[in-house]
């Protein structure tokens, strides 16, 4: 059981759980569709059995161990334009929430949340664009918390970092607060410039030569900046042009 966190500002006052659903965005989306929903509403579901990732991919996880949920926000002040700002702050607030626990974590393009080279965290943002705002943004999250084993040996999770299992509970407690001062940050238009710096910050690749397959080709190069719609801005060995690419373009590689 997930309650509603009282003490925060916009994110989790009101938390909806369901012990089983298909995927947390999904319900998101169509209660949005039905009507009002306060913003910060959080969906939450201990079995998510038709978890959807990034580029079409699909988010598995075991039931009752790890954190499956999703955000509706209305980020109406965040130019449409602007709007890879949404993804800068969450993948900040979970970098936050885990560089508690440990000083290895990074941000991989463009919100995947690393603890060396192995992923601890995903997040599917959908936004819904009207005119030339954005109506409300999906903010889904999967965090990788009890489960110890992963089909995908590149997979881990809070409790093979720390040697523990957690409760649920206090981690999403913990991870809402992270994630409502990210909300609030994101609000002033004076630290947006700090969520963009930051996020470069503790960027995979930022200001480091690291390889990447790019048209089945491993190339060296350095992750240079991030544009304002999120692209990837890399710098290859040997070139001495910027090159931008968008998801699906570039792969990185752990191991080359
Ligand atoms: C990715 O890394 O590809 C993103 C994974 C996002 C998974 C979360 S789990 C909660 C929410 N509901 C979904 O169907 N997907 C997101």
């Amino acid at each position: 059981m997930y309650n509603s966190i009282y003490d925060s500002l916009n994110i989790g006052k009101k938390v909806i759980y369901l012990p089983s659903c298909h995927s947390t965005n999904d319900i998101a989306a169509e209660l949005v569709h039905k009507g009002p929903v306060e913003e910060g509403t959080i969906v939450i579901t201990d079995n998510q059995v038709g978890g959807r990732g990034q580029r079409g991919s699909k988010w598995y996880t075991e039931p009752s161990l790890n954190l499956t949920f999703s955000i509706i926000l209305r980020p109406k002040f965040i130019p449409v334009a602007e709007q890879f700002l949404i993804s800068q702050m969450a993948a900040l607030a979970i970098y936050d929430y885990f560089s508690f626990y440990t000083n290895e974590v990074k941000i991989k393009w463009p919100n995947d949340i690393y603890i060396s080279d192995k992923k601890i965290s995903g997040t599917l943002i959908e936004n819904s664009i009207q005119g030339a705002s954005i109506s409300y943004s999906i903010v889904g999250i999967g965090i990788n918390i009890n489960q110890v084993n992963f089909s995908n040996p590149r997979s881990t999770s809070l409790a093979l970092i720390t040697g523990s299992m957690a409760s649920l509970e206090v981690e999403f407690s913990k991870l809402v607060h992270s994630l409502d001062a990210g909300y609030l940050r994101l609000k002033s238009k004076l630290q947006q410039d700090h969520i963009r710096l930051s996020y470069l910050r503790h960027l995979h690749g930022y200001q480091q030569t690291i390889s990447f397959l790019l048209k089945n080709e491993i190339v060296k190069g350095t992750v240079t900046d991030i544009t304002k719609s999120g692209r990837l801005c890399i710098k290859f060995e040997g070139k001495n042009e910027i090159q931008e690419f968008g998801l699906k373009e570039i792969e990185f590689l752990w191991d080359k």
